[in-house]
């Protein structure tokens, strides 16, 4: 079965495995080979993920280890929040572990979050290790670093960089994934084919002409593109303070979607997706390209969203695209499109040219 592998290395500071397999999770067992001391393993799993895998996760772990200790999170983004990580915290330091324990969290970028801060945080780091089981985590957020919690005055505000040791991804889990899911992580697929891989969309043609649309083994493919092309940005930039940036591209737009809606209204996938729309018509308008927004609109009907409720809230969403955290002296930052595959940044010094924009991105997904 096909088995792929790519290292990420960033610079000076750590190098990690990423591997992506098909029904094979017992190799996750060569993360540890060589490692004769370590007898308990920390596993914190997802709620859902727990239901639908739970023998197939304690017979392959069982086997690489003595002891298990097994936390399960409650599923959904609201377990991002300081009470569920000072809850996994307390839990983590009643266990009896040292500081080699492996910390192993296996589910979707919720607990991968969450999970992650609270590795960077026990004993000043255990060694994290990430199995992601959304597509969205496969593709995305178990690469990188990025770890942390929301708080109420936004997402993602509490966290640290903290990079794992390993990332092994088994799309096997993807067979439980709801199609809604599978959606949402088409949305950062898509956003890897806008900035640096029009590939990507030839590989999505062929899945969805041929009816493989819920097939995890066909995604392989376009996972570990997309896999790669996330751990070759974070590389040379793991802090985003430069390429990293352009991870972003529909985020600053999508981001003031799911806050302006109140969180929980739009998923993350639905959000960006509109905001990749949005961002294409910037760059249009304001850079003068030409990229043709069939581009997004071709997967429009696999979403099943309306911003109508957005209509008269314009104001605030630009006044949210101002407070997001990648704004600078509440200029807005953008990721535009010069063209495909050759994004930059762009501040906007008038934020009023984005009325027009918001409007036609509300009246297309109305
Ligand atoms: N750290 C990063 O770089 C980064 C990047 C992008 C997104 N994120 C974060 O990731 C989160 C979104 O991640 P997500 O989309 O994976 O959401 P999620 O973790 O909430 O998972 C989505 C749903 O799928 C369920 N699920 C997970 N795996 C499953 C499986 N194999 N079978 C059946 N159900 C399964 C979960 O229980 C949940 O209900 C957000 O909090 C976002 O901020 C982080």
């Amino acid at each position: 079965m096909d088995n792929r592998l790519t290292i990420l290395n960033i610079s000076n500071e750590s190098r990690y495995t990423i591997k992506l397999v098909h029904k094979e999770l017992r190799k996750i067992s060569e993360y540890f080979l060589g490692s004769s001391d370590l007898e308990r393993a920390l596993v914190i799993v997802d709620q859902k993920v727990h239901l639908y895998h739970r023998d197939l996760i304690e017979n392959t772990l069982g086997k690489i280890f003595k002891y298990l200790s097994s936390y399960i999170v409650p599923s959904g983004e609201k377990s991002k929040n300081l009470s569920q990580f000072s809850s996994l915290l307390h839990w983590v330091l009643e266990q009896p572990i040292e500081r080699n324990t492996p910390f192993i969290v296996i589910g979707g970028g919720v607990v991968g979050d969450l999970g992650g801060f609270v590795a960077a945080s026990a004993l000043r780091g255990l060694p994290l290790y990430h199995v992601p089981t959304t597509l969205l985590a496969m593709v995305d957020s178990s690469i990188g670093g990025k770890t942390g919690i929301n708080h109420s005055t936004g997402k993602n505000l509490i966290g640290s960089f903290y990079q794992p040791s390993g990332v092994f991804a088994d799309t096997h889990f993807l067979s439980t994934l709801d199609q809604k899911e599978w959606t949402n992580g088409l949305s950062e697929i898509v956003k890897y084919a806008f900035i640096q891989d029009r590939g990507i969309f030839t590989i999505l043609e062929k899945l969805f002409t041929q009816n493989h649309d819920y097939e995890p083994s066909k995604w392989l493919d376009v996972i570990y593109r997309s896999a790669q092309i996330k751990s070759e940005i974070v590389a040379v930039d793991a802090l985003e303070k430069g390429r990293r940036e352009f991870l972003n591209f529909g985020h600053t737009f999508g981001h003031a979607i799911e806050n302006i809606a109140d969180y929980g209204t739009f998923s993350h996938g639905e959000a960006i997706f509109a905001g990749m729309y949005a961002a294409i018509l910037t760059s249009n308008e304001f850079l003068h390209a030409k990229i043709d927004p069939n581009l997004i609109l071709q997967y429009a009907s696999r979403y099943n969203f309306s911003l109508a409720c957005l209509r008269y809230l314009i104001p605030d969403l630009i006044e949210q695209m101002k407070r997001d955290k990648k704004a600078q002296q509440s200029h807005i930052r953008l990721i535009l499109l010069q063209d495909i595959e050759a994004p930059v940044v762009y501040t906007v010094e008038n934020e009023n040219r984005l009325t027009a924009i918001w409007k036609q991105t509300i009246e297309t997904f109305s």
